[in-house]
């Protein structure tokens, strides 16, 4: 059996600050960590194929979390752009993935963890945790005005001291 894989420690060094991106993005490491374990020299193809599958599953929803929050908060284009097209290219890669397993081509299961591992921790340290500094810097701002005292015209407001 091939143990080599280690499996991911969550650190708080990999939180964007961004509640909904954080707590997926601990599912995600947990889903990739339970697959790690599930997954063994001798797991079926069926059984690689169904665990490809939740992973890519929920990675699809939380791409469409992010993805919402990007337009929703006009997340410069440039950015925004360069963002979803990490998202797309991973969907093309696991596609291509599970199609080369579908026709019998074999790959290892430490070559899928790394490649897993690989990406979600650069994507994550990257291009998540600069999304999560927008999206807190936005969120700043709106609180802000939310909480703007109102203007006070010229009065004192200092209460007059009794006596
Ligand atoms: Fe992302």
């Amino acid at each position: 059996m091939n143990d080599q894989y280690n499996s991911i420690t969550w650190v708080e060094n990999m939180l964007t600050g961004v509640a909904s991106i954080d707590e997926q993005h601990q599912i995600l490491v947990n889903m990739l960590n339970m697959a790690a374990i599930q997954l063994t020299a001798g797991s079926s193809r069926l059984q690689i194929e169904e665990i490809i599958r939740d992973l890519m599953s929920y990675a699809l929803y939380h791409f469409d979390t992010e993805e919402e929050l990007m337009v929703a908060n006009a997340y410069p284009l440039e950015a925004q752009n360069k963002h979803f097209e990490e998202h797309r290219n991973f969907s093309a890669t696991v596609a291509q993935l599970q199609s080369d397993i579908k026709q019998g081509k074999l790959i290892t299961r430490e070559e899928l963890l790394s490649f897993l591992k690989g990406w979600l921790i650069s994507h994550i340290f990257d291009t998540d945790k600069q999304l999560g500094k927008f999206l807190l810097a936005s969120e700043l701002r709106t609180t802000d005005s939310i909480t703007d005292p109102p203007e006070t015209s010229g009065a004192n407001p200092a209460a007059p001291s009794a006596g």
